[in-house]
């Protein structure tokens, strides 16, 4: 298995591209699946996930290919319906298939995604909200069965929770149903609204997309379109911790500043200059920053993807700070690892309690999910010595050449095939 590995100290500068939205591509491309017609999706970072959710469209009979940052599907066959294990384990965000299929077979069998590294993520406001659009869902053997043989049709979907891949599905789901769907506390992620502006490219007519209610009138059919997905807001947060756990300066290019509002905001209270154009973010380390607490909430809010990394650079902040987790269950793998380079954390419930250290020290750690893995990365670079980043494949799920991009910021990185 390929490592990274590190040798600390350096201060990060320069420019750096941010690509693609992971988050946004992934929705986007099982949207392809609602039109029989040529779609083309620009700006697609290469990333594990998203050879993953390609090999899935080819599986069930759209033709997806990719090259370079863009990804066309053609004509479609006729679809399976059956999402099977050794694909839905892989990435959660299969689940997405469910909509789609939906919409155009009136029925779809999903293997049970499984737990993952963080928490057992269990997909019930998406089966409710089908069942109210009027599926019929059966769990047997290890599949969820959902059929509709009537069709689906728009409802009023109150949302106990604004799950970001539940208010996808349903709009996947609902943009073919007969009649009006309104999402009722829907999320407002970016990655949403970037969805939503492909599916009304292809005809379909959702507004609301962003705000925490969104009304989708159901249309008979869907043509081709052509679309750009958005940066990756979370890819370009890590690189703004980047630059203030090396006391560099970083330029970020091609980022939707907007998105970013809650780190770079959080960033500034700490001592940050952070600089902004309608295509960049800029941030240079001018001062010892002091650590700043954090409480992750949906979007706008502080996000959760971002908590992990946080956490490194409020490790080596002179002073206390706490972080609150709270949308996932169990999203602090990166404690332990962090104690391995010298951490000083304390885990309590909800929270994690840091008190910071002189110095980290480098040593082997272990890369338990995709954004613990940037965390520990991030620590590598701060930290003093050489330190072994183990299991690199979470990382490639979800960053895109990470190691090319902090090397040429100036970080002492490799990746070693063993
Ligand atoms: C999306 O996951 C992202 N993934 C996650 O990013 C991100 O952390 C998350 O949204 C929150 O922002 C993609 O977009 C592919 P949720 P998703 O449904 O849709 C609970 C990364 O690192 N819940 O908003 O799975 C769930 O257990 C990944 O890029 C239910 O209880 O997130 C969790 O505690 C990690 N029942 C919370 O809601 C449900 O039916 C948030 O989940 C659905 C969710």
């Amino acid at each position: 298995m390929d490592k990274i590995i590190i040798n600390g100290g350096k201060k990060l500068r320069g420019e750096v591209k941010i690509s693609g939205s992971k988050n946004a591509a992934l929705p986007i491309l099982f949207a392809a699946l609602l039109t029989d017609e040529p779609v083309t999706i620009t700006n697609v970072p290469s990333l594990a996930d998203i050879d993953t959710t390609l090999a899935f469209l080819n599986f069930i009979g759209k033709t997806a290919v990719k090259k370079g940052g863009t990804v066309k599907t053609l004509a479609s066959k006729n679809y399976k319906h059956i999402a099977p294990y050794d694909l839905v384990r892989k990435m959660r965000a299969s689940v997405l298939i469910m909509g789609p299929l939906l919409a155009r077979l009136n029925k779809v069998d999903v293997s049970l995604p499984g737990g993952c590294a963080i928490g057992a993520r269990p997909i019930d406001i998406h089966l409710d909200a089908f069942r109210q659009l009027g599926a019929n869902i059966e769990v047997e053997s290890g599949y969820v069965k959902t059929a509709a043989e009537k069709g689906l049709f728009g409802a009023n979907i109150n949302f106990r929770f604004p799950s970001v891949g539940a208010t996808e599905n349903i709009m996947l789901a609902a943009v073919l149903a007969k009649g009006k769907t309104k999402i009722i506390n829907a999320a407002k992620e970016p990655e949403i609204a970037d969805m939503a502006d492909m599916l009304n490219k292809m005809g379909a007519k959702v507004s609301g997309a962003g705000t925490k209610t969104i009304t989708i009138e159901g249309v008979e059919k869907l043509h081709g379109c052509t679309h750009r997905v958005i940066p990756d807001r979370i890819e370009a947060a890590t690189y703004l911790i980047a630059a203030a756990i090396t006391k560099g300066s970083v330029v970020l290019k091609d980022v939707v500043p907007e998105h970013l509002k809650a780190v770079s905001g959080k960033l500034k209270k700490c001592g940050m200059s952070i600089k902004e154009t309608k295509n960049s973010v800029s941030a240079k380390w001018v001062k010892d920053l002091k650590p700043c607490d954090i409480s992750t909430e949906v979007y706008p809010g502080f996000p959760t993807d971002v908590q992990a990394q946080w956490m490194a650079l409020m490790c080596i902040l002179k002073g206390k700070s706490c972080v609150k987790e709270n949308v996932f269950e169990n999203r602090f793998l990166h404690v332990a690892e962090l104690q391995r380079l010298g951490a000083d954390l304390a885990v309590d419930g909800k929270f994690v309690n840091i008190k910071g250290v002189e110095k980290l020290s480098g040593a082997p750690v272990m890369v338990s999910d995709l954004r613990a893995g940037a965390a520990l990365v991030l620590a590598g670079l701060a930290a003093e010595g050489k330190s072994t980043v183990n299991r690199i494949y979470h990382l490639d799920r979800g960053y895109e050449s990470l190691e090319k991009k902090l090397k040429k910021l100036g970080a002492d990185i490799k990746r070693t095939r063993t």
